[in-house]
């Protein structure tokens, strides 16, 4: 799943709408239906209207009517384990678990896996 994620999260990247960082991000999720999402960076010429690529994955999952994260995986063009932002910690933890696993790569693949609970720990949610 692992490799999976890897590619569509590569493909997603591609297409990274980012003229204002020039910082391509692609982020790829599994649904525990085992549906596989991807989604890039987009970015607007008023900067705070911009997004992320998890964002953009999550959105394509709950347009298709999944709601349960089962992966997560984020890739960066320039940089090595880019992590989550916080808003997007917050996103993924609206439908995933704290035992999540949430993929870090490189440019050839995952480098290291980290629960998201250990990325948001004492998260607000529903309970
Ligand atoms: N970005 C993501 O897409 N995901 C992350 O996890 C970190 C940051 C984007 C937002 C912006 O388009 C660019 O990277 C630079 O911050």
């Amino acid at each position: 799943m692992k490799n999976r994620l890897f590619e569509a999260a590569r493909k997603a990247m591609a297409n990274s709408h980012s003229p204002y960082s020039s910082f391509p991000v692609g982020a790829a999720i599994v649904s525990t239906s085992g549906t596989v999402y991807s989604g890039c960076n987009i970015e607007n010429a008023s900067y705070p209207e911009g997004w992320c690529a998890e964002t953009s994955a999550i959105a394509h999952m709950v347009t298709a009517g999944d709601t349960r994260i089962a992966e997560v995986l984020v890739l960066a063009e320039k940089k090595i384990k880019t992590t989550p932002c916080g808003g997007c910690r917050q996103r993924l933890a609206e439908f995933a678990d704290a035992d999540t696993p949430v993929h870090l790569c490189d440019a050839n693949g995952v480098l290291e896996t980290i629960r998201l609970g250990d990325l948001l720990p004492a998260s607000f949610d529903l309970d």
